[in-house]
């Protein structure tokens, strides 16, 4: 039965983007007087916040849909929403072939949520927002504290959109060009944040490294400013930031890891591809060449940072030569850790139009030989740790039972540990590492 109480259910598809725009619809709907909820049984109100990136994350959010549409048999009063990189890809293609759904919203207009949902009550006529925004639409709005699980780390958005083009991505037709929210906003928020016990900060966009670059305006610091000026602000403990695409990763940024006591020496530097050739038909703009003189950059500026990365195999026309050089690269860079995925078409991409498409198998076979590899290097990276002294901010009590606890390295990886009932999340403890799993350190408390 539903009340006739406003109660909303949010689920999320995606990258931090989209986890931070919930957060924010959240904050949105309780203003307007909805309870947030965690059963979807409960809820009036469900917002789908989806993602493109390929063609599995959107059919995961299609899916989704797909079952609400028996929800709203049965209770007829159930509004759905769509909002996310697929509501601005599909627009109201979304609504033609699935009657059931009465909202679609672009990312850049979900802060038009609470108002196009009265309006969909008052008039019974379904909306479709994917207006792309031309200056930044974040307005000055600070987060509430209550929806999140970790409260003591928080991301805060600098810009929206990208520029890259890089031939397989659908993002700079999801989330448009980049635009940088003033400098002025982003302080004031993580302000507001640490004030209210945030510990941790991520800077988030597309590609945090041309943060600026958009302005004529000379207010707004390139950013390794914007960086040390946050680092700057008293109570943040770690400073992260995601993502950055190498072609812009300046030396002065590399000298931000030594300066900055609190930036966390983690970097995630996302190479796609092992060969040359494939990286040029990707649009990268970088060659392996110079992406392994950055990663010897940074390692000089802060020998112990841990680098991570994102790969893509099976790119159109990647050969068995293409894809060994990658795997010539993990050995190389030693990565701590990889997120690699099959190529997938997406929609107005350049590439979804290359010839040479690799068949569904190879992409597998190869995908399986990356990972695995990638897992042994992990681990041997785990292994190094052993025996050492680490710094890790508290997580929280663990699944693994009582009295387990957790916690982060500042290269961000997890350490389980026993722990006490006076623990903090947030609260920074050294650690002996004396064992390493394969996704996790183990220690104890000194
Ligand atoms: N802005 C980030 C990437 C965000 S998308 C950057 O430039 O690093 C996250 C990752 O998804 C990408 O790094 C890429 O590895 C993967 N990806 C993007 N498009 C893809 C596609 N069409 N098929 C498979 N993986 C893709
Ligand atoms: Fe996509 Fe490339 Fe932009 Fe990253 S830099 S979001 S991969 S277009
Ligand atoms: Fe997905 Fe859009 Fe993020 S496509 S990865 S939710 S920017």
């Amino acid at each position: 039965m539903i009340s006739s109480k406003k109660i909303a259910y949010i689920e999320t598809f995606g990258c931090q983007m989209n986890e931070r725009d919930t957060e924010i619809m959240a904050q949105l709907l309780g203003r307007d007087g909805y309870e947030v909820t965690d059963d979807l049984d409960r809820a009036n109100l469900v917002v789908v916040n989806t993602c493109s990136i390929r063609g599995k994350a959107e059919q995961k959010a299609m899916s989704m849909l797909g079952r609400l549409k028996h929800s709203k048999r049965k209770n007829p009063g159930l509004m759905v929403a769509v909002t996310g990189c697929v509501a601005q890809q599909e627009g109201r293609n979304i609504q033609e072939r699935m009657a059931h759904v009465d909202l679609v919203v672009g990312p850049q207009s979900i802060y038009r949520l609470p108002e196009l949902i009265d309006a969909i009550r008052t008039s019974g006529e379904k909306r479709t927002a994917i207006d792309q925004a031309a200056s930044f639409a974040i307005p000055s709005l600070l987060p509430d504290s209550k929806r999140t699980s970790l409260l003591h780390k928080r991301f805060v958005t600098i810009m929206q959109g990208c520029n890259n083009f890089c031939t397989y991505c659908v993002v700079p037709y999801t989330r448009g060009r980049e635009v940088s929210r003033p400098p002025g906003d982003i302080i004031d928020e993580v302000k507001h944040l640490v004030a209210n016990n945030v510990r941790e900060i991520t800077l988030l966009g597309q590609n945090v490294n041309s943060y600026g670059q958009d302005r004529d305006d000379r207010d707004y610091p390139d950013f390794p400013t914007l960086l040390r000026k946050v680092a700057e602000i008293p109570g943040v403990v770690r400073l992260r930031f995601t993502t950055s695409n190498p072609k812009d990763l300046s030396e002065e940024l590399m000298e931000c890891f030594a300066e900055l006591d609190n930036l966390s020496p983690h970097f995630h530097l996302p190479v796609q591809s092992g060969s040359d050739a494939v990286l040029k038909r990707m649009n990268r703009k970088y060659g392996i060449g110079q992406y392994l003189e950055k990663i010897e950059g940074l390692r000089r500026y802060c020998p112990e940072i841990a680098i991570t990365t994102d790969i893509i195999v099976g790119f159109p026309g990647e050969s068995d030569e293409d894809f060994a050089a990658t795997m010539v690269l993990l050995e190389k860079v030693r990565y701590d850790g990889a997120y690699s995925f099959k190529y997938s078409d997406r929609p107005k991409t350049v590439s979804a139009g290359f010839d040479d498409k690799v068949p569904e198998e190879v992409k597998s076979d190869r995908l399986r030989r990356l990972q695995d590899r990638q897992q042994e290097i992990t681990t041997e990276r785990y292994r190094d740790c052993l025996g050492h002294i680490m710094e890790i901010m508290v997580e929280g009590e663990s699944r693994n039972g009582e009295g387990q606890w957790s916690g982060r390295t500042g290269a961000n990886q997890i350490v389980n540990f026993t722990g006490n009932p006076t623990l903090q999340p947030g609260q920074i403890l050294k650690v002996r590492i004396d064992e390493a799993c394969q996704h996790s350190l183990r220690g104890c408390l000194i």
